[in-house]
């Protein structure tokens, strides 16, 4: 997003093997004895049941869902850590609200507070800022998706959405979106997916910026509210969920939560090396030619690459208070 801290504010064949088989309907003839009938019945069917017991096990392992009766285990294959492969510079007056991967390591960046919002081209490497516009001061930025050559962005508190070329950062269109407000934006090159700081999963027209689709996005039967900056990665929406330390796995089918990445150790590394200023966890990028995973913060003075690893040994915290605050609602004064 969006919004910062309050302070913000201000600032997813069996069947043949269940019949008998050609050769053993050929032997259950009449000629044969009724006894060695049966017991070639019998010898048939222990081998039927061995193949199909064999076959299954197999089968479970090829998709490693064999059923368990660890009643943690489900919830474990749902959450994930994080392990930095890589960090790079990030400018530490970057109020992140909106991030993405273009190619050849470069990122667009969109930045919020009243009068330092921007929209900017970042190179990964070094974290320099190759160009800026820089928003009007009554503007708050927010969301940023790249189609084509068209970089959009939604304006927290506004209706605005704002479309730039690429190439020079040149005002091109506003449009007037359907969210209730501009937080994230994201793209899977078909529609804009849109967040509005509630619990909707909007799906957008890229032409007409008008609302096509609407999810509410729910985790075990309960809804994620204040959802955040969004990235498109491998067919899944993933949100930043404002104010915490965690991303949502959203299937953009259902708008069903489908895993957790817990980030903590990024925000808490940065406090422990003294930077006391930095704010909420914000800004996830994907590059899906080498499948790389990006992730930032507001005013964080990195940015890093991430690997996702399952948890391995027993979740002991609650998803639900570590990942799901009540719903904050704004109103501009
Ligand atoms: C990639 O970036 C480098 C360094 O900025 C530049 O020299 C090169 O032309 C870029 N290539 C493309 C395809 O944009
Ligand atoms: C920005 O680039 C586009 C073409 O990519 C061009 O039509 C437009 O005039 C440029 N704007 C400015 C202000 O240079």
């Amino acid at each position: 997003m969006a919004g910062g801290s309050l302070r913000k504010k201000s600032m997813k064949r069996s069947s043949y093997l269940t019949k008998p088989s050609h050769n053993s309907m050929a032997r259950s003839t009449p000629s044969f004895p009724r006894g060695k009938f049966s017991l070639v019945i019998s010898a048939v069917s222990i081998l039927c049941v061995f193949v199909v017991l064999s076959i299954s096990t197999n089968i479970w392992s090829v998709f490693g869902t064999k059923p368990s009766s660890n009643p943690n285990q489900a919830l474990l294959d749902q959450i994930y850590a994080v392990e930095v492969v890589n960090e790079f510079p990030h400018d530490p007056n970057a109020f992140t609200q909106g991030l993405l991967y273009a190619e050849n390591d470069t990122l667009f960046e969109s930045t919020g507070l009243n009068g330092r919002s921007s929209v900017r081209k970042v190179a990964l490497r070094t974290g320099k800022v190759e160009a800026i516009h820089k928003m009007q001061n009554s503007y708050f930025g927010e969301g940023l998706t790249l189609i084509g050559e068209r970089l959009f962005q939604v304006t927290w508190l506004e209706k605005t959405v704002f479309v730039y070329d690429r190439n020079n950062l040149s005002k091109f269109r506003k449009f007037t979106h359907q969210m209730q407000d501009g937080w994230g934006l994201a793209t899977d090159k078909k529609v804009i997916f849109g967040s509005d700081g509630t619990s909707t999963l909007y799906q957008i027209n890229p032409q007409t910026l008008k609302v096509i689709e609407a999810h509410t996005v729910k985790y075990k039967g309960d809804e994620v509210h204040n959802l955040n900056e969004l990235e498109c990665v491998n067919g899944e929406v993933w949100a930043n969920v404002w104010q915490t330390d965690c991303i949502a796995r959203i299937s953009s089918k259902d708008g069903v939560v489908i895993g957790w990445i817990l980030l903590p150790n990024l925000r808490k590394g940065l406090i422990a090396a003294g930077e006391m200023s930095i704010d909420v966890l914000n800004g996830i990028a994907w590059d899906e030619k080498r499948n790389r995973i990006f992730v930032t913060g507001k005013l964080w003075p990195k940015l890093y690459e991430i690997k996702l690893h399952k948890m391995k040994t027993p979740f002991k915290g609650d998803i639900k208070r570590l990942c799901m605050p009540m719903p904050v609602h704004f109103r501009k004064t």
